[in-house]
This record gives structure tokens, sequence and C-alpha cells, in this order.
């Protein structure tokens, strides 16, 4: 009986590959026919099933994992499966369902596929800094076909979260603090993920998150509470959600954090009103890992009865790990509490997520050992990651051009991650292999080869706190046991016989990402040592980053001949970075992320507003909005970054300096490249509303074009504006312009701009 069941599915089943992502009419009809008739034969304890995500298989990401996970796909008990992958493990458990379950209803594979699946690229906030859209979308597409390839059809990423607070360990996954740029890189995530066509095995199923408005944790502590007004979310953090969604991001997850108030994983508000009635989301919402069950401690109930009612009212579709839906829906329908149809609109979002990725057609479809074989790490993917990785370095410093290096002398290549593996591929990058990731050390050996020598010397641990390495995981870190000053007199003498310093210092992986919150964002003091004693030699001293976040860097700042923030770069890190050093690839990377002078200037970013005294910089300004100890400015504005060239921008020019709604003003420069090396430029335009209903902010990003100019070379850059660029969430909360006075700005960052006022008349 039941194998004519499944049999007469197929028959039914529209399975053609131009299945795609927005299906037309007529596809609608035939997946709604398909899964009106499912769900007829399904009992309420099948359709709670389908709403239950567990986590088995070879990592573990939360704080408990699922347990009787065989027995529950037998019963019928689960919808998907995360953190198992490979097409055998994929499998088995896939055939229990398939084989063994009453209605034989596939499940999902999901996996944190955050910065590429096999083949690591650099952590997001790297890739951003690379304003190569393309780019991205590409590191998007390969780590969807390495993830479908290994089983996989469902990604816990992009990760949009908009993250002005650099304590925030978090702010690795995501775009940084911009949010025209962070929608942007949201909707070509989504794009590369998904392709055109959800049906295509090349490509898996995006989960947006965290929604929402994570990044804006309080004090940059991981999970803590988010308390924010209408007008900042609309205008700020919300934009890179729907972008995503936009771009037909097939899921969401719900965050940790409350907003204002309610959690997000119960909050109608936001799952509902905004979500769905708003901006139209068709997908199906899972929440985070045991984000039901930390509703208890949130205090939105005593027990799993309470909190799941909630969550399931608010319009949460999936629950991860918590079993709160699975042994608490029946009975809350039982009992009246909940409708049958909410558990039925729940499970038809599912249902409709496993038809479009064609998993009633062919549940095995992703487990294709050959195609595995010839997918994961090929040759192509692994030259896209260090294209990647050289593109999201930035030069943060380089006087006297020490960089780019020669390729001859010696270098004294010192630090605790100048040949390390392991932390380079930074945090989330749980199926990468490190074992494969090229080091520092060996990135420029193959680049220089026996034209350097190279005196190598570990220097220091990453930190010299016990405690902090236990939890980072010892066995994650190379720990050296000799004594700090050991070590470091053994990476002065290297010094003292080499030309120039290479000190590769920073984090280790794991204090960024989930649960790596900092009060002090330096370089650890044992690192500091290191780098005061290299400086005593009087050697030229180059410093290479590896890092989740911005960091105060003062002290590095001032003594650094140059230096390179080269985050965590993924698989070909040290290749990248070698390319870099050694001119073979001249930085054209701008941070998207305000790297501040000192914690206490926290949250720090360029599109703030102006406040009714601003600080003009003067000493004697006293009631001005200002420190006693600090001035106002980062230490690396928003969109900086240097190259081994020059390049000089002409004064703005405009074809009228007076637009109506609909006219396109024209904004054009001249950027010249007046340096030796040929260089990539990321020219960026921001604008400035200068009165308003409500008040705007300084600056906010609007476009920016990265161009190539060989040395000698000069290129008019042109944009244009609309009225539509220059859209807000006026006092009336309706997003619209307002006539009157602008200012726009053109440069090679935030602060380094010129600027021309124009008018937006009626
Ligand atoms: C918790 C994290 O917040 C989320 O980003 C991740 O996708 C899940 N764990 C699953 O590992």
């Amino acid at each position: 009986m039941i194998r004519r069941l499944i049999c007469c599915f197929l028959l039914i089943a529209p399975f053609t590959n131009s299945f795609a992502q927005s299906v037309s009419p007529a596809q609608q009809k035939k997946m709604d026919a398909f899964i009106t008739n499912l769900m007829s034969k399904m009992t309420l304890d099948e359709k709670i099933g389908q709403l239950n995500l567990e986590a088995v298989g070879f990592d573990v990401t939360g704080p408990i994992v699922s347990k009787n996970v065989n027995e529950n796909i037998q019963k019928g008990n689960v919808g998907g499966v995360f953190n198992t992958y490979t097409p055998d493990a994929v499998r088995k458990l896939q055939e229990i369902a398939v084989n063994h379950s009453r209605l034989k209803i596939p499940l999902f594979f999901g996996y944190d596929v955050i910065h590429g699946h096999k083949t690591i690229f650099p952590i997001p906030l790297g890739l951003a800094s690379s304003w190569d859209l393309d780019m991205i979308q590409k590191s998007a597409q390969i780590a969807a076909s390495e993830a479908s390839a290994d089983g996989l059809n469902w990604v816990f990423s992009p990760m949009v979260d908009i993250a002005r607070d650099p304590r925030w360990g978090r702010i690795a996954e995501g775009n940084g603090e911009d949010t025209w740029l962070g929608s942007q890189i949201a909707a070509r995530m989504v794009k590369g993920y998904q392709g055109n066509n959800l049906y295509d095995t090349d490509h898996v199923m995006a989960c947006v998150k965290h929604f929402a408005l994570y990044g804006a944790a309080e004090s940059g502590r991981d999970y803590n509470t988010v308390d924010m007004s209408e007008r900042r979310m609309y205008q700020d953090y919300l934009p890179p959600y729907k972008a995503a969604i936009d771009a037909g991001a097939g899921s969401i997850m719900s965050s940790f954090n409350e907003i204002n108030g309610v959690p997000a994983t119960a909050n109608k508000w936001l799952m509902t009103d905004l979500l769905r009635k708003q901006w139209g989301f068709k997908g199906f919402v899972a929440t985070d890992y045991t984000a039901m069950m930390e509703l208890i401690p949130h205090g939105m109930g005593k027990d799993g009865y309470a909190v799941g009612k909630k969550a399931i009212d608010a319009g949460i579709d999936m629950d991860m790990v918590s079993d709160i839906f699975l042994d608490n829906l029946k009975k809350l329908v039982n009992d009246g509490k909940v409708p049958v149809s909410e558990i039925d609109i729940a499970c038809r979002r599912i249902l409709e997520a496993k038809y479009k990725m064609g998993l009633f057609t062919d549940p095995y479809r992703y487990c294709n050992v050959q195609r595995a074989a010839t997918t994961i790490m090929k040759q192509d993917y692994i030259d896209a990651a260090r294209d990647a990785a050289k593109k999201s370095i930035v030069l943060l410093k380089n006087n006297n051009s020490v960089l780019p290096l020669k390729q001859g002398g010696s270098i004294a290549l010192v630090g605790p991650l100048a040949d390390d593996h392991r932390d380079m591929i930074g945090p989330w990058s749980g199926a990468g292999d490190w074992h494969k990731s090229v080091s520092v050390l060996d990135g420029i050996k193959q680049l220089a080869g026996s034209n350097v020598q190279i005196n190598y010397a570990k220097g220091a641990n990453i930190t010299d706190s016990e405690w902090l390495l236990k939890r980072l995981g010892k066995d994650e870190l190379s720990f050296d046991k000799r004594s700090p000053q050991e070590m470091i007199d053994e990476a002065v003498a290297a010094a003292k016989k080499s030309d120039v310093i290479v000190a590769v210092v920073g984090e280790a992986a794991t204090m960024s990402g989930e649960a790596a919150s900092r009060s002090d964002i330096g370089i650890f003091p044992n690192q500091e040592d290191l780098l005061k004693a290299l400086k005593a030699t009087g050697k030229p001293l180059v410093i290479v980053l590896m890092n989740g976040r911005p960091l105060t860097l003062n002290w590095e700042n001032d003594n650094a001949d140059a230096m390179l923030e080269a985050w965590f770069g993924g698989t070909e890190a040290g290749s990248a970075i070698a390319d870099v050093l050694f001119g073979a690839y001249n930085p054209s990377a701008k941070i998207t992320a305000t790297f501040p002078q000192n914690v206490g200037q926290i949250p720090l970013y360029y599109s703030h507003k102006n406040t009714g005294r601003p600080y003009a910089g003067d000493f004697v300004d006293r009631y001005k909005s200002r420190y006693l100890d600090v001035s106002n400015d980062p230490l690396y504005p928003f969109g900086f970054g240097l190259s081994y060239t020059t390049f000089t921008y002409s004064p703005i020019k405009l074809n009228t300096t007076s637009i109506k709604p609909g006219q396109p003003l024209q904004v054009s420069v001249t950027v010249s490249n007046t340096g030796k090396y040929d260089g990539t430029e990321i020219v960026q335009l921001y604008t400035r509303q200068m009165y308003g209903s409500v008040t705007r902010p300084v600056e906010e990003l609007k476009n920016f074009k990265k161009v190539f100019l060989k040395a000698g070379e000069s290129q008019v850059v042109n944009f244009t504006i609309t009225s539509d660029d220059l859209k807000f969430y006026n006092i009336d909360m309706k997003y619209t312009y307002e006539p009157g006075d602008f200012k726009v700005f053109v440069g090679t960052n935030s602060r380094d701009v010129n600027s021309a006022d124009f008018k937006l008349t009626n």
C-alpha cells in the first residue's frame, strides 16, 4: 500500500529540470496539488515531524546534540538533518526516511557552509573587503557546488547581520557595517548559492540569518539583548535581510536575541507581520540552534508547552534541535491552544522546499560519490579561493614603500600564525580540511623559492593565557611550551640576520565567530612583546594580521613599516599573502567595518549622525560631542585601504546642480594612477541629505566602482544618482525622498573624499 502511495507521488509530481525558484502559476498549481495530496495522507504527528530539524553527524555546533535520530527518522519525526555530509553519510540517513518511514518523505540536509565548504574562502568580512560582487557570488556558487556534491542541499548562509561592534565575534561572519553594501552582497550570496533553479543539483537552498538584528547585541556580547528604534531598524539593519529575500532566498533563520522585549523566535511582529505580510516571504523559517528552548530562560514561558505555542503562533516553521514542537505541538492542538491550520501552513512550506529541490523525484540526487570526487577541491576552485583571498587583503600602511618585497635577500618570518594551517581557514569552516591549507611560510616558499632566504621562528603563542588557550581548544593551536622570552629571543636572532621582518600575528580562529566576544580587541600582550622586540632590532617591520574583526592597532600603526590585514583568508591564504607581499598582486581591498582607536569609541561607524554639537577638531571646543582622552576619529575609516600605487581624484563634476524627481544627476571624477604600479581602485560615492524631516547621517554609501588603471593612466569614472537613491524613512516612516539640499562625495574611502552640492527640487 505504502509502496503504491509513493509510486503515486512520483507519477503526479511535475519533476522537470526547468523548475525555477520563482515558480510559474502552472508549476505552482502542480506543486500545490502534489503537496495537498501528500498532506491528506499525513497524520498530525507526521506533519509535526516535518517541523523538526535534528543535529546529527560530524560537528557539534551548539550546546546539545539530538538524540535517537535514527529512530525518530523512522517514525517520521524528522523533517531535516544538519551537520551530516558526504554522499555516503547522507545516503544512510536518507535511506531510513525513504525506506523505513511510513510516508517515505525524504529529509533535507543542511550545514554551516559559511565561506566555502571544503575549499575555504576568506571569512565573509574579508570577502566583503574586496567589494567584488561577482567574485563574492562566485565564492557562494563554488561553495554550493561542493556542498551539493557532498550530499547537502541547504546551507545556513548568508549571514547578513549589520554589525557595528567589533567586540562581537560574529562580525567576522557578515559583511560589515554598511547597509547598502551589505544588501548588495546579501543578494549576490543568495544568487550564488541558489542559482536560477533550485532543482539543479549544483545549487543549494540558502538560509538567511540571523533574523533579525543579531549584529546589534548590546555591548558586543554574544546572544545579548537588542533594543532598537523602529527607524534605525528599517533604515540600517533590516535592508540586507530584505535584499536576500528579494533575491529569492528559500529559508530564514530566527536569531537568538530579543528585539525590544520579544525574542525573535517568539516574535509575531517580526516573523509574520514584517516577514510575511510586509515583505511577502514565501519560504520557511527555522529557528537557530535550540533558540526555541532558549525562550524559557529568556522569560517567555515556563516550559516547552508555553514557548512552543508562542513560537508557532509567531510564525516559526521549523525547530532546530529543541524538540519542543515534537514534544508539545500535538498536545497544544488537542488542547485547542494551537489551530491545526498553523501546523499545516508550516508543514506545507517545508514540503514545498523539498519539492523544489527535487527530493521527491530522487531523494539521493545529492549523493553521488563520483561527483564528489571530481568536484570537491578541484583546481579551479582552489584558484578561485586564491583569487578571492588576495582581493580581500587590505594594505593598512606602507611607509617608504617597504612593500612589495623584492624576491631576494633574507626574510625573518615570525609569529604564531606564520606557519599556521589551522587558524588561517577561520571560524565556521567545519568541513574545511585545514591540512590542505597553505601557510604563509608555504606560500612564500612556493612563490619566491630559493631566491629568498627565510629565517623562520614562531616567536610567540597566540596568547599566554592558560585559561583562554583551553577555552579556544588547546589542540586547535599548536602550543609551544617554551618560555615567552625563549621564543622572542629566537625570533630576534632570526630578525637580526635578515633584511626585513614579516611578523604574522593576530587571533586564533576560535576567537571570532560564535561565542567569541572580546572586551579588548587588541593584539595579545605576549604577541605585542614579540613585535616590540622585533622593532628594537631596527629592521623594517612588516606586520601581517590574521583576525576576524577590526582590531585596535595603535602601537602597530605607529611602529610597523607596513601592515596587511589578511583576515582569515581560507585554504589559499598563504599563497595570497605571498602574492601581495611580493607584488604579484597589488592590494586593492578596503575595510567594510571601521577600525576604532580604542574600545571606548565603540560603536564607531562612518554613517553616524552629526549631533547638535558636532566636534570640529579644535582643542578648545569644550562643549562639543567628543571625548577628553581620544579623538572621535577611527584608526582606519570605513572604505579605507591602500595600494602599492597612488591614486589621485579630480574635483567632482556634476551635469547640473539641481535635479527633479526621476532626473539623473551625473557625477564624474577623473581618477589617475600616479604611482609606479598598475592597480585597482575602489572609487566610492556617498551622499548626505543636509536637512530633513528627521536627522540624516553625515554620509551614506550609495555606489562604488572598481577600476583598474595602469601606472600613469587616468580614467573618468561616472555615476548616476536619482531621487530613488535618496530615499529614506521619513518622519512618517514612509520610504521616500525629500526635496532639499544634498552633498555628494566621491573618494578613496569614507574620510578622504571630494564633495559637491546639489539640490533635489519638486
Ligand atoms: C548557531 C549559530 O548561531 C548559527 O549561525 C548556526 O547556523 C547554527 N548554530 C547551526 O550550527
